[in-house]
């Protein structure tokens, strides 16, 4: 009889060269807050990071070692992804959310249609929130510097020409209180007024606390220096993180490949617990992680 696996309470990053499917069944049910599932697409028949894998049982013991309010992100990609969503629901899972990863660069430049995105689907089991999250200004706005540019100017010529506006931004920098106009919404059927700050200000705040990220995550990454052929940024990786748990979390990265849900968890302070069947992939994932945060492993 299979002994159950103890789960990782804190500290360094736990990966075990493993088919996932056989090890998932040792952990105990209701016990992961989050699954990063980034299996083989199943179309690169014969590379050695695309080989195929017992489906059925996979999602069993996903819906098995999820805690309720617990969530899935499944990367995916044709036929086999929407099968997978489609037995998710099944299984009584809820979709809530669809990140696009845009690379900014194609993968596929032989293909009629250039791919340049990837797709993953957010499920959660009984009632799970995505969380709210801010992402700094200039890194949601990267791939757009044209509007980058007319904010700057937009800003900069309120300030030049507003004195109040000017002192109003002061106040904000200096934690004062801002003086803040009453306005009236046309939407706003109750019709009471609502307090605004000044538009300077609000720059400047969103510039400060970070933008909400939006669905479609541009996230440029060099192809040099990866480790796997399929490796995913880990600023992704962050933003799934955080969309789905909270600090402390317990995340199961079943395919790991690089490693990159591992640094995720580390910047993040989640648990991370990950499989990789090829021992390849796993030693090069093992020694990505020991130096992302030696200092984890003593
Ligand atoms: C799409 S890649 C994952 C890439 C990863 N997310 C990253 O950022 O590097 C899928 C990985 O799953 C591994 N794999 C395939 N079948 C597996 C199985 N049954 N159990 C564990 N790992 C498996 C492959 O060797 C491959 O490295």
């Amino acid at each position: 009889m299979d002994t159950k696996e103890t789960l990782p309470t804190g500290g360094a990053p736990r990966l075990i060269c493993a088919e996932c499917v056989a090890a998932m069944r040792r952990l105990p049910a209701a016990s992961v807050d989050l699954i990063i599932a980034d299996p083989p697409y199943g179309y690169l028949n014969g590379t050695p990071a695309d080989v195929a894998f017992d489906e059925d049982g996979f999602l069993a013991e996903v819906r098995r070692v999820l805690k309720p309010g617990g969530f899935i992100a499944l990367f995916g990609r044709g036929t086999p992804f929407y099968r997978w969503n489609v037995r998710l629901a099944s299984l009584g899972f809820t979709f809530k959310e669809e990140v696009v990863w845009d690379k900014r660069r194609t993968s596929s430049p032989y293909l009629p249609l250039a791919r340049t995105h990837e797709t993953c689907t957010l499920h959660s089991l009984g009632g799970g929130t995505v969380r709210r999250v801010r992402v700094p200004y200039v890194k949601k706005n990267v791939a757009d510097p044209e509007k980058v540019a007319r904010d700057v100017y937009r800003l900069m010529s309120a300030l030049g020409t507003n004195g109040r506006e000017w002192q109003a931004v002061r106040d904000y920098l200096a934690g004062r209180t801002v003086e803040q106009t009453a306005i009236r919404s046309q939407f706003n059927i109750t019709g009471c007024r609502k307090l605004k700050n000044p538009p300077p200000v609000d720059a400047v705040r969103r510039i400060q606390e970070g933008v909400p990220a939006s669905d479609v995550a541009a996230v440029f990454e060099r192809r040099g220096g990866r480790i796997h052929p399929t490796q995913k940024p880990v600023e992704l990786m962050r933003l799934l993180v955080r969309l789905t748990t909270d600090p402390d979390a317990l995340v199961l990265d079943p395919f790991a490949g690089s490693g990159s849900a591992a640094l995720a968890c580390m910047d993040t302070g989640r648990r991370y617990m990950g499989y990789e069947l090829n021992p390849e992939f796993h030693a090069a994932a093992t020694r990505r992680i020991k130096e992302h945060q030696p200092g984890l492993f003593g």
